[in-house]
């Protein structure tokens, strides 16, 4: 098991990124110092982690994860034990209409910290990754661990350099790493760009509501709380060296989750749920929309005892009423 206390979070005011620093620092957690560094991008939500401003184990740093001299500087000040690397352009659509800004904090970012780590041996190096990397699947089986990284999007492309540069640095410089590729999140503080914030959010606004191609590429959708918990789980006992793929087993097609989302949506407004089916317009496809992800969770349910909490439909309505209530803040 190990002794991280003393955590540099990146991207921690991003959708996943403030999801584990309020978890870190719940009030019965081990950790003592939760630094957070992230540049403020368009995707960054502060509000998202207003709740743990106050605390005095937390501290917001405003910078660049590509600035070396400024992340060795905090690792040194703060003690840092453990990086959980989270920052990073995360949109497949951005990516395919500018993908310069991927190849810069996804690739380029992650080299600085792994960089940094190497001259820090003692520090564990978490890198939050995606099922992305792998491509697509057909209808039938799952991604694991030992499957062969084929990205179609550059989003994913730049995703799986960075995981190749983490898995590089460790084997040749004896780097401790651990690596997790989760499928799609949800959940609170999500940025309405995304899939589901964006429906639910139309579906409450009585807003045409867009759906790529005919609708039928499948997704695995993870509650952000259960993507956390595997997380917090790996950062204390995964083994050094190792990958986690992380899912909920949770399938299915996008036209089918709008329905569900239009069912609960209707039932929390009053109304009758073909009011909400008529605002369904299919649009142009996304370019190379990969047709299906899944990810195989064995390895961690079964080395780490790792379970997710949430059925698509309890999440569903958790991340309904949270938007619902308006605590979203634009960006
Ligand atoms: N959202 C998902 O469904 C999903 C699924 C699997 C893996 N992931 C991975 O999880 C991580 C977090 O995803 P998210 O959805 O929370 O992303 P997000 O877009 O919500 O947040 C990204 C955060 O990173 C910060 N950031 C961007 N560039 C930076 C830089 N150069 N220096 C410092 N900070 C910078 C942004 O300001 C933002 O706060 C990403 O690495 C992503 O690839 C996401």
């Amino acid at each position: 098991m190990r002794q991280s206390k003393r955590l540099l979070v990146t991207g921690g005011a991003g959708f996943i990124g403030s999801a584990f620093i309020r978890k870190a620092l719940e009030k019965d957690s081990h950790y003592e110092r939760v630094v957070n560094l992230d540049l403020l991008t368009y995707a960054a939500c502060l509000e998202s982690v207003a709740s743990v401003e106050s605390d005095s184990r937390y501290t917001f740093v405003h910078g660049d994860i590509c600035n070396e001299k400024l992340v060795e500087q905090l690792c040194v000040e703060y003690e840092i034990d453990t990086i959980v690397h989270f920052a990073a352009e995360s949109h497949v659509d951005r990516s395919i209409a500018g993908p310069r800004a991927f190849f810069e904090t996804n690739v380029r970012g992650t080299f600085a910290l792994l960089e940094v780590v190497r001259k820090l041996p003692c520090m564990h190096f978490h890198h939050v990754s995606t099922d992305e990397v792998y491509g697509s699947l057909g209808m039938e089986g799952c991604f694991n661990e030992d499957s062969a990284y084929a990205p179609n999007s550059p989003y994913a492309a730049s995703k799986a350099a960075s995981d190749h540069f983490v898995r590089a640095y460790a084997h040749t410089f004896g780097l401790s790493i651990t690596l997790s590729h989760s499928t799609n999140n949800y959940g609170p503080f999500q940025n309405k760009e995304k899939f589901l914030p964006c429906m639910i959010y139309k579906c409450l606004e009585k807003k045409s509501l867009p759906l790529y191609g005919e609708g039928v590429n499948m997704r695995d959708w993870i509650h952000v709380e259960d993507h956390i918990d595997a997380l917090m789980l790996i950062v204390q006992k995964g083994t050094s060296g190792s990958v986690y793929g992380i899912g909920s087993g949770n399938a299915i097609r996008n036209i089918d989750l709008l329905f569900l989302v239009i069912q609960e949506i209707a039932a929390y407004l009053g109304e009758d749920p073909k009011e909400l089916e008529r605002l369904i317009s299919f649009v142009a496809d996304r370019p190379g929309h990969d047709f299906r992800y899944a990810i195989d969770s064995s390895k961690i349910k079964n080395e780490l005892n790792w379970e997710p909490r949430y059925s698509l439909i309890e999440g569903l309505k958790n991340t309904i009423l949270w938007y619902s209530k308006g605590l979203y803040v634009e960006r």
